[in-house]
């Protein structure tokens, strides 16, 4: 809970006792109710009486003149009944106290929690298929996954990261057919995760001409579950292939996974899985095929074996998570997937519900929206995909073109340019609600103005700036900051909310809270150094006040970067 929310929230509960007698509304109920204004002249944080009306069986306005009375402490907050709302004022003593005592002293802890010590979280993201591109559908379920992880690292929680790799299914039985059909070794060596890809587009094409291709694909899948060497070996080789391609993408992200798990690694882990749906009698056969039928549950049937007894992508997931329930004892296993999978994974956890696993509900899967480009959807089978490692590059050379005009002597260039270009892309991605479809556009990402990356890392490399040119940033314990101008208290109340949109990310799975907050927060810093002169203040007090804010911002603004997978260059 934010502090000073939590005491506002204690004083109103009690004199909501005191002048209504009988309420028995507690101070946690009354700490939701709390909100904060559109407009700061009403405030910096609101209590709506209406929410009380009928409980308290009066009117709104009668309601907050009467809690206005409460007496708060002055060096919290002073309270003014306004019609039905009851609007606060924190005091500018907080404000020096939140500054100093928060920010300041808990550094890059500031915002962290700790109600996740001792508890593991598995979560499970990125998971391309193997031997397909790794195109900007991926991004999504990359990096919303990878700050998921950050987040609740910061609230204290154990993770581990794990790629479940799409590396056993029929798209591998295809990949096979192609590469013996068409392929040829030296050519997929030279052109690596590329050819593969003409290859997977060339099994498509074909197939469409002639379906047994399809056939064929099932029947050499089939032999990899059979063990066959020569598969086996193919398989293997592939997998390397994409891994390493996939590896240059993480590497420029800054991702690193615990552990690269993938369906392979299921293949001979479902059969005790199946063998508690028999036992529990779940299986029907249907036209061949085993199936669980949900149509009780509104679902259709969740498919467990193919008719030629291969394994599906369903049983491979229910034998994933029997696994790491017994292996890293998760209190919670959070799945980042398209929207597309939402019904998969509807359907096997209300399979693992039937066969009487009782930690189900640990098990949550964070579903996200699709992107084009240009509107266009993207379809690896028609090779109609933009591979991430292309729009990153194409993001690093702009960006670099810019540096080239506007800061030539910038000391590492290759670096910053490549941390503001991949940042850009992963801005503009995580600033939308992750449920929502987003059109893609590279120009509107690259933008140094608006609600941008390389806007919010401009605006940290300015507070280092300032910092360097200041020499000194420490004024030490028993410095008492001076606020003179409500450009400065904004900063600070922005700095205030951190933890708690933090929580709230937490929460919700929503990493766009933090890339609106980085927005939030840059917005109001740079009102606060275009209007309040800093180096140059002739104030002694003022100016130390004006460093502390910037030196707050900064580490804040750092925070906010790291947690949605950014860097923070200090020059730019
Ligand atoms: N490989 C899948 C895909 O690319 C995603 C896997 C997600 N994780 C899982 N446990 N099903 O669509």
């Amino acid at each position: 809970m934010i502090a000073f929310k939590k005491q506002i929230s204690e004083i109103l509960c009690d004199a909501v006792k005191k002048s209504f007698a009988g309420s028995e509304i507690t101070a946690d109920e009354l700490y939701e109710m709390l909100e904060y204004p559109p407009d700061s002249s009403m405030g910096d944080v609101a209590f709506p009486c209406f929410k009380l009306s009928r409980a308290l069986r009066s009117a709104p306005p009668m309601i907050a003149a009467k809690l206005s009375e409460a007496s708060f402490p002055e060096e919290l907050c002073s309270a003014e009944a306004k019609g039905p709302y009851l609007n606060f004022k924190i005091s500018e003593k907080y404000l020096c106290r939140i500054l100093c005592n928060e920010v300041l002293e808990k550094g890059e802890n500031y915002g962290s929690f700790d109600f996740g010590k001792g508890k593991n979280v598995v979560l499970d993201y990125s998971s391309p298929n193997t031997s397909k591109p790794f195109h900007i559908g991926h991004l999504g379920t990359t990096v919303i996954g990878h700050c998921l992880k950050l987040l609740h690292e910061f609230a204290g929680y154990n993770c581990i990261g794990i790629n479940h790799l799409g590396d056993w299914g029929t798209q591998n039985g295809k990949q096979i057919v192609a590469f013996k059909r068409w392929g040829n070794k030296e050519e997929v060596e030279e052109k690596g995760c590329d050819g593969l890809v003409e290859l997977y587009v060339k099994f498509h094409e074909e197939a469409e001409k002639d379906p047994s291709l399809n056939d064929e694909a099932r029947a050499e899948f089939k032999k990899m579950e059979m063990h066959d060497p020569e598969n086996i070996a193919l398989w293997k080789w592939f997998l390397d292939i994409s891994l390493k391609e996939y590896n240059v993408t993480y590497d420029q992200l800054g991702i690193t996974f615990d552990h690269y798990m993938g369906e392979s690694f299921f293949s001979d882990k479902m059969d005790a899985q199946i063998q508690i749906m028999r036992d529990k009698n779940l299986l029907m056969l249907d036209d061949g095929a085993s199936i669980v039928d949900l149509s009780e549950y509104n679902m259709p049937p969740c498919l467990i074996l193919k008719r030629d007894g291969a394994s599906l992508y369903p049983s491979r997931d229910i034998a994933a998570a029997v696994y790491r329930k017994d292996n890293f004892d998760f209190s919670k296993c959070i799945y980042v997937t398209s929207a597309g999978q939402s019904l998969h994974f509807a359907q096997w956890f209300k399979v693992m519900e039937l066969m009487g696993y009782d930690w189900v509900d640990q098990l949550v899967h964070v579903p996200y929206g699709t992107v084009s480009i240009g509107g266009e959807k993207l379809a690896t089978r028609t090779g109609n995909v933009v591979l991430l490692k292309h729009l990153f590059s194409q993001a690093i050379e702009k960006v670099s073109a810019v540096i080239d005009e506007k800061n030539p002597d910038l000391a590492n260039k290759a670096e910053v340019s490549e941390a503001v270009g991949v940042g850009a892309v992963v801005f503009h991605y995580l600033f939308n609600t992750r449920i929502k479809d987003i059109s893609f556009v590279l120009e509107d990402a690259l933008s140094f103005e608006g609600s941008t990356g390389p806007y919010v890392q401009y605006t940290y490399a300015r507070t280092c700036s300032i910092l360097e040119k200041a020499g000194n940033t420490d004024f030490g314990a028993d410095f008492v900051p001076s606020i003179t101008t409500d450009e400065e208290a904004d900063v600070i109340k922005v700095l205030a909310r951190f933890p708690e949109r933090v929580l709230a990310a937490i929460e919700d799975y929503e990493p766009s809270y933090i890339a609106r907050y980085a927005i939030e927060l840059a917005t109001a810093f740079n009102r606060f150094y275009h209007n309040c002169p800093i180096l140059s203040c002739d104030d002694e007090k003022v100016r130390s006040t004006r460093v502390y804010i910037a030196k707050a911002a900064g580490i804040v603004l750092k925070t906010a970067l790291r947690l949605i997978c950014m860097r923070a260059p200090e020059k730019i």
